[in-house]
């Protein structure tokens, strides 16, 4: 177990009210980890940290609301977590959006940089006030979860694939930045999962059945089957790995 624990660790995990953001909370709590929910309403990052600590403990989670388009939310979300935790060894960048869908020639201005807004920069703002308390210490796990869509176009959520593709350099980019301080950084390229976020994806019969005849698993995936590559990349067992994606997809992509 020693290989996969995240004893002693604090990770931050943004959009952990729900989805896949709350499994990986889940999962990093269960290995060992003191966990911080974070999304835009406080009442639900509350629920979330109550029954992680029922399960876990008390202080095994705790709530501080961010919205990821505000720089001081998120730099409130570091410091904040710092003054009341000590330090971030952790940080999982999961919430992102997707205000369109359409195809490219139909998107505005305003909603292709929200796009870019929240799933790339808000990341970069993320990384930038955590990274510094990481390469003091010599020690830290960066995890960004981008998309399939960052590895193949799409006639409709076009932008939202751009903004993925741009994760998946980000990692690489950063990878090589902060390696010499051993602070990694990898992503994840969850497949469709059974999330609100991607509700109009798996909720029409017509849509789903398309989608599974394509996945070699006959199947969509589930949150809790992306936590544990979150918590491998958080954990020993991926010392050696930097700038590096990990795809979850049932195998659609192959
Ligand atoms: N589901 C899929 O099929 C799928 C596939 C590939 C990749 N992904 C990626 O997986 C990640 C998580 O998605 P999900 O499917 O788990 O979505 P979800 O179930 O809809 O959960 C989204 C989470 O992010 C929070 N959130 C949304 N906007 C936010 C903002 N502006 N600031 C802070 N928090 C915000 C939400 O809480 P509040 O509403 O309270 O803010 C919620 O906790 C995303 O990066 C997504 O692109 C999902």
């Amino acid at each position: 177990m020693s290989l996969f624990s995240l004893a002693g660790k604090v990770a931050v995990i943004t959009g952990s009210s729900r989805g896949i953001g709350k499994a990986i909370a889940e999962r990093m709590a269960e290995a060992g980890a003191k966990v911080v929910i974070s999304s835009r309403k406080r009442e639900a990052c509350d629920a979330v940290a109550a029954a992680i600590n029922s399960v876990r403990g008390e202080g095994s989670a705790l709530a501080i609301p961010a919205n990821i388009s505000s720089k001081d939310e998120l730099k409130h979300l570091v410091d904040e977590t710092t003054r009341r935790l000590g330090r971030i060894d952790v940080l999982v960048c999961n919430a992102a959006s997707n205000p369109y869908y359409g195809p490219m020639a139909g998107i505005s201005d305003e909603q292709f940089r929200k796009i870019l807004d929240n799933n790339v920069i808000a990341n970069h703002w993320l990384i930038n006030c955590t990274a510094p308390q990481m390469i003091e210490r010599k020690d830290g796990a960066i995890v960004i979860v981008s998309s399939i869509g960052g590895l193949r176009g799409s006639p409709v959520i076009g932008a939202y694939c751009i903004s993925k593709a741009a994760d998946l350099q980000l990692a690489r980019n950063l990878a090589i930045e902060y390696g010499p301080h051993n602070v990694r950084i990898n992503c994840i390229a969850p497949g469709l999962i059974r999330t609100d976020f991607a509700r109009a994806l798996w909720e029409d019969p017509e849509m789903l059945a398309k989608r599974t005849e394509t996945t070699p698993l006959r199947r969509i995936g589930e949150p809790d089957e992306i936590a544990g590559a979150a918590v491998f990349l958080a954990s020993p067992a991926a010392s050696f790995m930097t700038g590096q994606s990990i795809v979850i997809d049932g195998g659609v992509t192959i």
